[in-house]
C-alpha cells in the first residue's frame, strides 16, 4: 500500500503522475558524486521512459540503457544520439537488432554465444560492424540482493563455465566485436556494504573472465543496483564510502582504469527517477462494509504496484497521512483502500490507519517516478490512462497521456 499523503496543492486532473525534472537532476548529481571517477553512467529506461526524464538525464551526461525497440524509440525521441545507447536484455529478435542498427545503434549487451552469432549476422546483413559487451552470469549471487539477477539460473549473461569452454565464440566474430564485459547482479540495494560487496564480486568476475577471453577489455560496465524509496516518504540512500572503496578495488584489478582502460560504467534506473514522481488520485467513494471503512480511489493496481506481485518492485505497505498534512492524527481509523477495478485484487491495503477522507479529496503517493506507470497493468479492465504531467520545480512544463511506442507492441507481419 503506498504512502498516501494529503495533496491539497494539486488541482489538476486525476489520476495523474507528476514528474519533477528538478528532482531528476538532483538525483543524478547525487549519484554521480558517489561513483568512482572517471566513470560513465547509463540511465536504464525501464524505470521510466518519459521523454522529459530521459532528456533531463541526457542533458546531465547520462547514456541510455535500453532493452526493447520501444525504449529505443523513447531514447531517440528524447534526442539521445544512437552512439550513446546500449541495447541490452536477453532474447532479442532479428528485427529488434535490425531496427537498432538502422537507427545507428552499435553497442549491444549480449547474453550467450548464440546472441553473438546473431548480432554478427545482423551487422553483416546491415553492412556494418557492431560492438558488444558480454554480460556475465557470476558464479555467486549478490549478497543482500533485493532482486538477484545472476549467480543463479537466469536468462541474464553467459556462465563463466560457458565462456571458459569456448572463448572464441565471443571474440572471433567478423562483424560483432568484443568490446567489454557487463555485470548486473541485483537491483534495489540500499545498504552500502551490500552494494560494494556485489560490485566486488562483479570486478573479481570481470578480472577472471578477461583472462579467459584473452582479448582487450575496453569497457567494464559494472551495472548498479542503487536502491531508492518506492511509494513511501523517504530520501535516496547515501553511499559515502562507495566511490573510494570501488576505486581502490579497481586499482588492484585493472590498474589502468583511471586512464579509461577499461572505461568503467554504471547503470541506474530507480535511483535516478524514483524521487521525481508523485501519483495524484481522487477519492471516489467512502463507505462502511461489514464494519470496516472502505475508500475507493480513481487509481489502483492498474497504475501502480501491479508488478509487486512479480517481485520486480517491492510490496507496497501502508503508511497513511491525513489529507492536507503529513502529521499522523489520532482520528485515523482502519481503512480498506481500493481502486476502481472490478476485481477484489485492486486493493492497496486491506486495513490501514487512515484519516477521514471524503469523495473528491485528492491524495498522493510519493516516490513513484521509477516503476510507476510504465511498470503497470494499464490495459487490464480498460480504464483511462493517468495523465503524465511534467514540472520543473514550481514551473509546469508539459501535460500529456502515456507515450505508447507502437513498434514495441506490434510484430513485423
Ligand atoms: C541490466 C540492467 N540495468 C539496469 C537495471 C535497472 O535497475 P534499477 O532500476 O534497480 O537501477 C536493470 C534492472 O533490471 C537491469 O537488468
Amino acid at each position: 500500500m503506498p504512502d498516501l499523503l494529503g495533496a491539497a496543492e494539486y488541482q489538476g486532473p486525476t489520476p495523474a503522475y507528476v514528474y519533477d525534472i528538478a528532482a531528476v537532476r538532483a538525483a543524478c548529481d547525487q549519484l554521480r558524486a558517489q561513483l568512482p571517477a572517471p566513470s560513465d553512467l547509463y540511465y536504464s529506461l525501464k524505470a521510466n521512459p518519459h521523454p522529459a526524464v530521459v532528456s533531463a538525464l541526457h542533458a546531465r551526461g547520462c547514456r541510455a540503457e535500453i532493452s526493447s525497440v520501444g525504449e529505443l524509440e523513447a531514447a531517440l525521441a528524447a534526442n539521445v544520439p544512437p552512439q550513446n545507447i546500449l541495447f541490452s536484455g536477453p532474447g532479442k529478435r532479428d528485427c529488434d537488432l535490425d531496427a537498432a542498427l538502422t537507427a545507428g545503434v552499435r553497442d549491444f549487451s549480449l547474453d550467450s554465444a548464440h546472441a553473438a552469432r546473431q548480432l554478427n549476422a545482423a551487422a553483416q546483413r546491415n553492412e556494418t560492424t557492431a560492438r558488444f559487451l558480454l554480460r556475465v552470469n557470476t558464479e555467486v549471487a549478490a549478497p543482500g540482493a533485493g532482486l538477484a539477477m545472476t549467480g543463479l539460473p537466469s536468462p541474464f549473461g553467459a556462465d563463466v563455465a560457458a565462456i571458459e569452454a569456448d572463448p572464441a565464440a565471443f571474440t572471433k566474430q567478423s562483424h560483432a566485436c568484443f568490446e567489454g564485459l557487463h555485470l548486473y547482479l541485483a537491483t534495489n540495494l540500499s545498504d552500502e556494504d551490500a552494494l560494494v560487496e556485489q560490485f566486488t564480486v562483479a570486478i573479481d568476475t570481470a578480472e577472471r573472465v578477461q583472462r579467459l577471453l584473452d582479448a582487450p577489455l575496453r569497457t567494464l560496465d559494472l551495472g548498479g543496483g542503487f536502491g531508492a524509496p518506492y511509494a513511501h516518504k523517504g530520501r535516496l540512500p547515501f553511499f559515502p564510502t562507495m566511490a573510494d572503496r570501488l576505486a581502490r578495488k579497481l586499482d588492484t584489478a585493472f590498474p589502468s582504469w583511471r586512464l579509461g582502460q577499461p572505461a568503467v560504467a554504471f547503470e541506474s534506473g530507480r535511483y535516478l527517477a524514483a524521487t521525481c514522481g508523485r501519483l495524484y488520485t481522487r477519492v471516489l467513494d467512502v463507505k462502511q462494509a461489514h464494519g470496516q471503512r472502505v475508500v475507493v480511489l480513481d487509481t489502483g493496481i492498474h497504475h501502480l504496484g501491479g508488478m509487486s506481485g512479480l517481485r520486480r518492485i517491492p510490496a507496497i505497505r501502508p503508511q497513511l497521512h491525513r489529507h492536507g498534512t503529513t502529521q499522523e492524527t489520532p482520528e485515523q481509523t482502519p481503512t480498506m483502500v481500493c481502486g476502481p477495478l472490478c476485481t477484489p485484487l485492486d486493493t492497496w491495503a486491506r486495513s490501514t490507519p487512515m484519516a477521514e477522507v471524503a469523495p473528491g479529496d485528492i491524495l498522493s503517493v510519493p516516490n513513484v517516478g521509477a516503476y510507476g506507470l510504465h511498470a503497470s497493468l494499464v490495459l487490464f479492465l480498460g480504464h483511462p490512462l493517468p495523465a503524465e504531467v511534467v514540472v520543473d520545480g514550481p514551473t509546469h512544463v508539459d501535460s500529456s497521456q502515456l507515450h505508447v511506442h507502437r513498434t514495441a507492441v506490434t510484430s513485423p507481419v
